[in-house]
């Protein structure tokens, strides 16, 4: 019989619909734990009715304080350039305008540098960039303080800028001292190589393009206090930051951050100037100031995904397997190096994508460019590693006659047991490999085979149109590699009610990891994930966060989350134990109660009898990821938990008149371990996916002979809309379990699927080679655009005319 001689003290909706589930009625009637799991199941995004009704608060969207003021950034005109004198006095008078500032009026530290400090806020007598900020109108309206800003009168002297990272090699001008990771005896192996492969890339950058831009509003409380309202993937560091610009300590100041309308990287590092900004004009002024960057504003200021030129040499053997590997990046750093060394150290040890390559010389020399300081983005540098090595395989494959499958095959990681092909360049063990099962999967299901005998069929009849198909693969290691930011925080409060709120170190930026992290809660409790609310992450919950970056905001949160759930878990079941006189083994939580031999008793029922009898209801949790070391100076260690995989196959069609073209089919195999949530995942494929064709096909940055960014508009700058998506998009999860003790044995999904739009690339490559019988490799850059196209193609025309 059930035994539950209490009644809730007060009804909650909770009960309602608790009472109207039948299904929980036979259960209760068994008084039998059912199966329970609130992880594993698709969801929409918790936030998903507010995101389409317009209702959720993004930073704009809060209601402004009285008194507001708006801000606007003065930018620079020259690349580089000494200011001999600034002349803000029209600026001063302009219509609504209070305040005008400048470096002098920073009362702390002028810079905004997330590693090394050298990014100031306010550029302070030398600017190395068109757009870098040079001072701060704050007025009465956001539109006020934006003309007014364009009315200064700036003297410069100019200097030489250096405006391409080719450029930058050679005057050897870096930022940060060059990476180098060799392994085995490069110059031996490529000498004994069979046949050899020398050429040249270049692959372009990328701006993020969240819907929502840079925005801080900036609110000063009593005593010092600053409460900052910031679109950040990395509220801590916006912390640190608006600390050491008010001359203050981290506990005067609160960085709080509901969600962002999209990250991608641009809003790790790249949110401090505007945190600090419009903190430094709240601070002097005492009021409150919002600072929105326009999307003009938005991409001259910021700094985007590094582009990288690259000169390779390879040799391999007959089937195509490559013997010895040199590789030679230099990347954009932009004037600063913000994250360009993690960005290069991530492209280092990704220039093995999937595969084994045993003797090894890659160099990675991060340029100083006076242009926007480039930074995270979707990837951080893996992508920009792993398409290099991708565009060898593609060339051997092409030069050998083989299918590029195929030479890709017998380059990938050995089996977990091949001791001789299971170890990174970097000394980091590969025993979690399902690229070759994952492979075959996709092979069979994309009817890969027949597909490209139709695609030679079609190109032999279409002089025009032409076809082209690619099969690309890949691996990314999870995990941050600097090992001391793998770690988490969280806390879970149950209430009397048996409502559950959640705080966690992440920041949702709309890849779920708000939703995943109460599904993480809602299991580990046996409520319904209607109970769990996750609340807006705020540095005056959970202290010292890392950025939500590195794909790993579920993994670690998650991770954190239910470690204080289970805390709490742990003390209602043993309150129950005592109470019931049981085993407290016997005690299951499930379907929103809490089940012994015989006994069902309803979560709010025995949350309200734990209250009063004095047991802790809520509880933090710590999570920090183990095993992972790694030494910077030799490039070596162990820096990933695990590693996710995927495949992809595109196929596209191309007009090899005005070189425009058209996806036709992808398919998308891609190993999110046991997903937490498949529809969220399934989306972030997609989403990554296409985010990455964008990158590798349409959006072009283009800075003129100045310097000045030209594309800074949607107008210029070409993201993939919907029209670009292909009609036949065969996405599905690959059937796995993390080998890593991992968040229920998920894996992450933020990042790696925006490599499978490699595939894409190489598809074009093969639809441009067709016009040369597929025996020429075309020379092609990324992005690929109709005119990248076009010359690729003059140059296999010209190639066979010879
Ligand atoms: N998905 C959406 N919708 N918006 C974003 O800004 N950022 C990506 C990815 N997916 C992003 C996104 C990037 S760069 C990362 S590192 C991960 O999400 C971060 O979130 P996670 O670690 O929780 O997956
Ligand atoms: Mo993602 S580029 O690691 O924010």
């Amino acid at each position: 019989m059930r035994r539950c001689p209490w009644k809730p003290l007060m009804p909650s909706p909770v009960h309602e619909e608790r009472h109207m589930n039948k299904q929980t009625e036979s259960f209760l009637n068994k008084t039998i734990a059912p199966d329970w799991a609130a992880v594993g199941v698709s969801r929409p995004h918790e936030s998903a009715m507010l995101h389409v009704s317009g209702e959720a608060t993004y930073t704009d969207d809060i209601p402004e304080l009285q008194g507001t003021l708006h801000a606007a950034l003065g930018l620079s005109q020259k690349a580089h350039a000494k200011v001999k004198a600034i002349d803000l006095a029209e600026v001063k008078q302009a219509r609504g305008v209070v305040a005008v500032l400048t470096a002098s009026d920073i009362p702390g530290t002028n810079d905004c540098g997330p590693i090394i400090h050298d990014d100031p806020i306010f550029a302070d007598g030398l600017v190395q960039y068109v757009g870098q900020p040079l001072f701060m109108v704050v007025a009465d309206t956001h539109d006020n303080a934006r003309r007014a800003a364009r009315l200064a009168k700036v003297d410069y002297e100019e200097l030489p800028a250096i405006l391409t990272p080719q450029e930058a090699k050679q005057a050897q001008s870096f930022v940060l001292p060059p990476l180098h990771l060799t392994r085995g005896d490069f110059k031996h192996a490529f000498e004994q190589a069979p046949h050899r492969v020398k050429g040249e890339l270049y692959v372009g950058g990328q701006e993020q393009f969240y819907l929502e831009g840079q925005i801080s509003y900036a609110i000063p409380k009593e005593d010092r206090g600053m409460h900052v309202y910031c679109s950040t993937q990395h509220p801590s560091e916006m912390q640190h930051v608006v600390a050491h610009a008010l001359g203050l300590h981290s506990h005067h100041v609160v960085i709080e951050c509901r969600r962002m309308g999209g990250g991608f990287g641009g809003k790790e590092s790249q949110s401090a100037l505007w945190a600090a900004a419009a903190a430094i004009a709240a601070a002097k002024l005492n009021r409150p100031v919002k600072l929105r960057a326009d999307r003009d504003d938005d991409m001259l200021v910021t700094g985007k995904r590094h582009d990288f030129h690259y000169e390779y040499e390879v040799g391999y053997d007959d089937e195509g397997r490559i013997k010895a590997a040199k590789v030679e990046m230099v990347l954009r750093a932009g004037y600063s190096a913000d994250l360009s060394g993690p960005v290069a150290t991530r492209a280092v040890c990704h220039f093995d994508n999937a595969y084994y390559l045993s003797d090894v010389d890659i160099v990675a020399l991060c340029g100083k460019t006076n242009t926007q300081s480039n930074t995270a983005f979707r990837g951080f540098g893996g992508p920009q590693g792993a398409i290099a090595i991708e565009y060898i395989i593609d060339s051997i494959a092409r030069h050998l006659g083989k299918d590029p499958l195929d030479v890709r095959k017998v380059n990938f990681y050995g089996r977990n047991d091949d001791e001789g092909r299971n170890v990174t360049q970097y000394g980091q063990k590969v025993a979690d490999n399902v690229i070759h099962e994952l492979v075959a999967e996709l092979e069979a299901d994309s009817d890969y085979r027949e597909r490209c005998n139709a695609v030679q069929a079609f190109n032999a009849n279409s002089p025009v149109l032409k076809k082209g198909i690619a099969f690309t693969p890949v691996k990314f290691g999870i995990a941050f590699n600097l090992s001391q930011l793998n770690q988490a925080g969280a806390l879970v409060h149950v209430y009397v009610d048996g409502s559950v709120l959640v705080n966690h170190g992440g920041t949702e930026m709309g890849q779920g990891v708000n939703t995943k992290v109460a599904q993480v809660v809602a299991h580990e409790l046996g409520v319904d994930f209607s109970h769990v609310r996750v609340s807006a992450t705020d540095t005056s919950k959970v202290a010292n966060t890392s950025a939500t970056a590195a794909s790993t905001g579920a993994d670690l949160n998650g991770k954190a989350a239910q470690d204080a759930a289970r805390q709490i878990r742990e003390r209602l079941t043993a309150f129950a134990a005592q109470t019931w006189q049981v085993d407290p083994a016997t005690i299951r939580f499930a379907n929103d109660h809490i089940y012994a031999d015989g006994i069902a008793e309803p979560f709010a029922d025995l949350v309200q009898k734990a209250y009063i009898a004095r047991i802790q209801l809520w509880s933090d949790g710590y999570y920090a990821t183990p095993g992972l070391h790694w030494n910077m100076a030799t490039m070596s260690g162990n820096p990933f938990f695990y590693f996710a995989y995927g495949a992809a196959v595109s196929e596209v069609v191309l007009d090899t008149l005005t070189g425009e073209w058209k996806l036709l089919r992808a398919d998308v195999l891609y190993d999110a371990g046991n997903s937490l949530n498949p529809a969220i995942d399934i989306g972030q494929v997609e989403g990554a996916f296409i985010q990455g064709m964008g990158w590798l096909t349409t959006e072009e940055l283009w800075w003129n002979k100045d310097g000045r960014l030209m594309t800074h508009a949607p107008s210029t700058y070409k993201i993939p809309a919907i029209s670009d998506c292909p009609r036949d998009f065969r996405v599905k999860l690959f059937a796995n379990r993390n080998a890593s003790d991992s968040i229920h044995r998920s894996k992450a999904v933020g990042e790696p699927p925006l490599l499978l739009s490699f595939s894409v690339f190489f598809a074009i490559r093969d639809a441009i080679a067709s016009v040369g019988n597929n025996k020429v490799n075309p020379p092609l850059n990324a992005p690929a655009t109709s005119e990248e196209i076009l010359d690729a193609i003059e140059a296999i025309r010209m190639a066979k005319a010879v």
